[in-house]
């Protein structure tokens, strides 16, 4: 099995001290940044926008992992290429024009990433799964960081390995929501290929000693 990537959420760092938290993500082993934009109106909250995200793309050494929790994300390909994002995530259930809106990010120069919240079923994905890079599943309700890791994730892992087996599809497949040293051992075992942790790395004690651990659980 290949080796686990982890993308650390930028949601849950200091914001009062961003620089110190985003040295410590630089010098461990983090893969790449998770970063959280929200708009009030798709999820119930605002997380930051572009003019933060400006200075935390310079000060970031890691491909940055971008998580749109916003309606009509095609309207920010711009903005999100200009950050210099590696990966562009919209979610499915923001985009009625989803073929149309992966070609754009993948148009753009990106990796193009679709997300599934909770309650939408992997089969969803079978006329596009040839298409994406990624496909991230939301194991909590998006909208906030701390929350608790909903276990039926483990079986939409399972079926979105299988259709990725079954297609023929690059896709990696990426879970973000109460992901911690508990609950990713049964993730990775299931399938997953990227892991994003919050609060598990940015509240812990030892921020760079838990991203090792996460990036070396088997
Ligand atoms: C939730 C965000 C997540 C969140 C994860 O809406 O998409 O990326 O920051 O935080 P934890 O790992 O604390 O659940
Ligand atoms: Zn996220």
């Amino acid at each position: 099995k290949n080796e686990i990537l982890i993308s650390p959420s930028l949601l849950s760092a200091d914001f009062g001290n961003l620089k110190a938290d985003l040295d410590k993500i630089n010098a461990s082993e983090a893969d790449w940044l998770h970063i959280d934009i929200m708009d009030g109106v798709f999820v119930p909250n605002i997380s930051f926008g572009f003019p933060v995200l400006k200075y935390v793309a310079e000060l970031s050494k890691k491909p940055l992992d971008v998580h749109l929790m916003i309606v009509q994300p095609e309207k920010f390909i711009r903005e999100v290429k200009d950050l210099g994002a590696m990966m562009m995530n919209v979610h499915f259930e923001a985009c009625p024009h989803l073929h149309r809106v992966v070609q754009q990010i993948k148009e753009a120069g990106m990796k193009a990433g679709v997300t599934l919240n909770p309650a939408t079923p992997v089969s969803m994905l079978a006329d596009i799964i040839e298409e994406v890079d990624m496909v991230l599943l939301m194991s909590v309700n998006p909208g906030f960081g701390g929350q608790k890791f909903i276990p039926h994730t483990l079986k939409k892992v399972r079926e979105l390995r299988e259709l990725i087996t079954a297609t023929g599809s690059h896709a990696l497949i990426e879970v973000d929501g109460g992901v911690n040293l508990q609950t990713a051992p049964s993730l990775i075992e299931a399938g997953a290929d990227v892991l994003v942790a919050g609060n598990a790395v940015f509240k812990a004690d030892d921020m760079i000693g838990t991203i090792h651990q996460l990036k070396n659980m088997k």
